[in-house]
Formats: C-alpha cells, sequence, structure tokens
C-alpha cells in the first residue's frame, strides 16, 4: 500500500537530514533514514542499515513510500587529495545509482525522488547571476563531481517516479553544517571579508531549504533541476559584514586571499569553498510559485541567531 505518510532519506542522519527529520516528524510522518550506522528506532523514525552502494534488505523500505530524497555524499570540508576525491565521487554516484535500481524495480515505486547536487556545479561568477536556464558550468573538480553526479541521475529511468534535482546552496541552520565555521570565525575577531570580498555568496535559510523539499514533494508539476538558493546572493564583504552584526561583533579581521589559503590548509580544507563566486539564483522556484521565508540575509541570521 502507498504510505502517503513515508519519507525515505538516504544519508539523512547528516546536518540537512537532522533538519528535515525534524521537519517531517513534526508533521506527522513517518521517516526512515538510511545510514552505514542504523540501529536507532523512536516513535516515527528508523534508522535502516545501508551501505550507500549495494543492494540489501533496506530496499523494501521504498516500497509505496511517498518520497526518497537523497543526502548520501562524503563531507567536501576536507583535502582534496587522491583517497577524499574517490570517496566525495563514490559516495554520490554509487548511492544515486543503487537507488535507481532500486526504485526501478519497486512494485509500488516512491512517487518523487530528490537527489541532492550542488550550487557549485555553476562557474565562478561575479559579472551575472547563473540560474537553470542561462548558467554557465564551471570548471575543475568540485564541478566535475556534479556533473557526474547530475548525468548519472538524469540518466536513471524510473518510470513510475517523478525526478527531482536540487542544486543546493550553502544551509545555514542553527545546529551546524557551515554556521558552525562562519560562526566561530565571527566570535574570534576573524569575521571580515575573505579575500577580495568581491565573490558572490549563496545562501539559504534551513526552513527554506524544508518547506523547498516539501513543495517539491507536493507539486506535481515540479521536475528536473531547481537551484535551491535564495533570490539575493550577495558579495562575501556584505555577507561578513551581516555575520558581524548578527553576532555584535565589531571585530572583523579580514583574510586576504594567502591567509585563507593557509588558513583552510591548516584546517585540512579547500581554499574553494570560501573564494570561489557563487551567485546562484532560484529563478524555476520563483517561476513555479514557491514562496520563500527567509530572502534577506540580515533576517535569516537574525531568525538563526536568536
Ligand atoms: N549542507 C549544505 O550546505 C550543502 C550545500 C550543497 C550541497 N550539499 C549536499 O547535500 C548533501 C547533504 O549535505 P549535508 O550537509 O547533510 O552533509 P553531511 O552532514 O556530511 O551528511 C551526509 C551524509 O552522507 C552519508 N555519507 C557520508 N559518506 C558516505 C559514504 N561514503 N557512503 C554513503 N553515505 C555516506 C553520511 O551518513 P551515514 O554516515 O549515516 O551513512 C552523512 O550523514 C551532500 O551530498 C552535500 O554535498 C549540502
Amino acid at each position: 500500500m502507498q504510505s502517503f505518510n513515508k519519507i525515505i532519506i538516504p544519508g539523512g542522519s547528516g546536518f540537512l537530514g537532522q533538519v528535515l527529520i525534524k521537519y517531517f516528524l513534526g508533521k506527522g510522518m513517518e521517516v526512515v533514514v538510511l545510514s552505514r550506522k542504523p540501529g536507532m528506532v523512536n516513535g516515527n523514525l528508523k534508522y535502516v542499515f545501508w551501505d550507500g552502494e549495494n543492494l540489501g534488505d533496506w530496499a523494501k523500505e521504498l516500497e509505496g513510500a511517498k518520497a526518497v530524497v537523497n543526502l548520501a555524499g562524503r563531507s567536501v570540508d576536507c583535502r582534496y587529495n587522491e583517497k577524499n576525491k574517490k570517496a566525495i565521487y563514490d559516495s554520490r554516484l554509487n548511492s544515486t545509482a543503487v537507488l535507481g535500481k532500486v526504485i526501478a524495480n519497486c512494485k509500488k515505486p516512491p512517487e518523487v525522488w530528490i537527489n541532492a547536487a550542488s550550487a557549485t556545479i555553476y562557474r565562478h561568477a561575479e559579472d551575472r547571476p547563473m540560474d537553470e536556464e542561462t548558467g554557465e558550468i564551471g570548471t575543475g573538480f568540485s564541478v566535475d563531481v556534479c556533473k557526474k553526479w547530475e548525468a548519472l541521475f538524469n540518466e536513471i529511468e524510473v518510470p513510475g517516479t517523478r525526478k527531482v534535482l536540487m542544486r543546493l546552496a550553502m544551509v545555514f541552520g542553527k545546529a551546524g553544517g557551515v554556521m558552525v565555521p562562519f560562526k566561530n570565525l565571527v566570535k574570534f575577531g576573524l569575521g571580515g571579508q575573505q579575500g577580495k570580498g568581491t565573490q558572490y555568496m549563496s545562501w539559504l535559510h534551513e526552513n527554506d531549504f524544508a518547506e523547498i523539499i516539501s513543495w517539491m514533494i507536493q507539486n506535481e508539476s515540479a521536475i528536473g533541476i531547481y537551484n535551491c538558493s535564495s533570490p539575493n546572493p550577495i558579495p562575501n564583504k556584505e555577507f561578513m559584514n551581516a555575520f558581524r552584526l548578527a553576532f555584535d561583533q565589531k571585530i572583523g579581521v579580514p583574510a586576504t586571499e594567502w591567509m585563507v589559503k593557509f588558513g583552510v590548509f591548516l584546517m585540512r580544507t579547500e581554499a574553494e569553498l570560501i573564494l570561489k563566486s557563487r551567485r546562484v539564483v532560484p529563478t524555476r522556484l520563483l517561476k513555479d510559485g514557491y514562496k520563500f521565508q527567509f530572502t534577506k540575509i540580515k533576517e535569516a541570521l537574525a531568525d538563526l541567531t536568536d
């Protein structure tokens, strides 16, 4: 029987998964997380084992589910050495491929399959906004991951299931994700502009992230690629200024490009995460009628820091 109540979240143990779990449990829905660390059952929430690449018992959970929201993927917040690069590709491609196989073979396939992707697929853009129709695809390792991830998702045929791909911007929330490093920099007085400060930051409030997923599930005409970012990306200089105001921090030492590169080396991550200009806009979401709760970074941060 189709369970209009059941949402499956592969990779739901991470930051975005936790946002969705809270949201959907709050709506009285049943949530099944597919995780390499299973075991927990709590009311309407259940963690079921999968390894992110092979068929297993977990497959039966997808029968008759309302939606699958795939968030599985090794974090990109790391050094891009060969071992990490392979894990970044494999975790995204293998999980997407095996979900496709299972959904294609379901007797009662889920109504909708929403797969994570990333707004970093677009080129470094300071000159003009990038949207689904006129945006230009970039180059380099991260873009290549996104291209292969999307190509695989797009080529999978699941006739009984609607497919939606979300090109996600950085999601800011109260309990984790990218908010943590930004908050720490600002609190320690290091929240000045990063690099030239002219690179754009695309962002999304966690409430909008959850509402967008809910909208995608309910809106039967939502198919294909959606940029999931607030409509107002802003330059890094303004973005950091908004952060300092939100945390009432008067001091914000700027970081030149070499300082960013040195800092991220010490933190064992990559400068691209900070210095690449992501000027991404959600043209399709706006055109198709999604109403954002947070369109201004100042209001979003005021909400997240209260
Ligand atoms: N958060 C953002 O701002 C943002 C922005 C753009 C794109 N995205 C994309 O959205 C997705 C979810 O983001 P998130 O912030 O929630 O990430 P996260 O906190 O790192 O969680 C991702 C989950 O993926 C699973 N995972 C990790 N390595 C895996 C592997 N090798 N094989 C299978 N599963 C693996 C883990 O679950 P288990 O350990 O339980 O198996 C983990 O909890 C990611 O693909 C990310 O790239 C996120």
